[in-house]
């Protein structure tokens, strides 16, 4: 049988990595939650409701009907890219500009509640993998399998400056290890679903456990959930 899979942890602990093995592996639909906020941070960018210095979330909570977010999956790259009215926006999501301000966004509640809704909609089906911060707690409480991944900030800051390092982006490991920490903290002291572990997540320190040894470790626990 199939099951709902929830990851969740602090930004750059390996989620979507962890999350696209596990869907390639089962035959599971992967979704990238993070992505979807990203998104409606590049629409409230692009629409000048949020700034480095300013945040209009009266303006962007108006505007959220104007928002239509899907996934269009890529048979090359094995998963979902994320549109944003129907604009391939996969790339622009991922620049640090856009990870300075997509936490403050995210705590806007009528985003999130916009954002959850339509997360739950696409787990309705069984055999879902998704990562994010609050899908174990908020999304699905109820999913089979909830992994809670954590990392030393270092660690993690060190493997986001090598990724946007590749792509040709040219940060200081200063910079990232900072973003690292302000979203840390922005995630874990909001109002509305803060990031917290839910009680029956199991919890993955992957600071010292290679890609490979991890796959292994969670597709073991996903048999012992399945095989009833
Ligand atoms: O996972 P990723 O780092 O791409 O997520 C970007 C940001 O989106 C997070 O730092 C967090 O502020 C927000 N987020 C969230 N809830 C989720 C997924 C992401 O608040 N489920």
């Amino acid at each position: 049988k199939k099951i709902t899979i929830a990851i969740d942890g602090f930004s750059s602990t390996g989620k979507s990595t962890l999350a696209k093995q596990l869907a390639q592996q089962l035959g599971y639909v992967y979704v990238d939650t993070g992505a979807m906020y990203r998104a409606v941070t590049l629409y409230a960018m692009q629409h000048g409701f949020v700034s480095p210095h300013h945040l209009d979330a009266e303006g962007l909570t108006a505007d959220l009907k104007q928002i239509t977010l899907h996934f269009v999956f890529n048979t090359e790259l094995g998963y979902g890219e994320m549109y944003l009215n129907g604009v391939n926006v996969e790339r622009e999501i991922r620049t640090l500009e856009v990870s300075s301000l997509v936490s403050k966004v995210a705590e806007i509640s009528a985003v999130r509640a916009k954002l959850v809704e339509q997360q739950q909609a696409m787990g309705k089906e069984k055999g879902v993998v998704m990562d994010g911060r609050d899908i174990g707690t908020v999304v699905f409480p109820d999913a089979a399998l909830k992994i809670y991944m954590t990392a030393s900030p270092e660690t993690r800051a060190q493997r986001r400056f090598a990724e946007l390092q590749a792509k040709g982006d040219s940060v200081t490991y200063e910079a990232v290890l900072q973003n690292v920490n302000e979203r840390d903290y922005i995630d874990t002291h909001r109002a509305d679903s803060p990031l917290v572990k839910a009680d029956d997540a199991i919890e993955l320190d992957n600071s010292n456990l290679s890609r490979e040894a991890q796959l292994q470790r969670v597709l073991e626990w996903v048999a012992a959930k399945t095989k009833s």
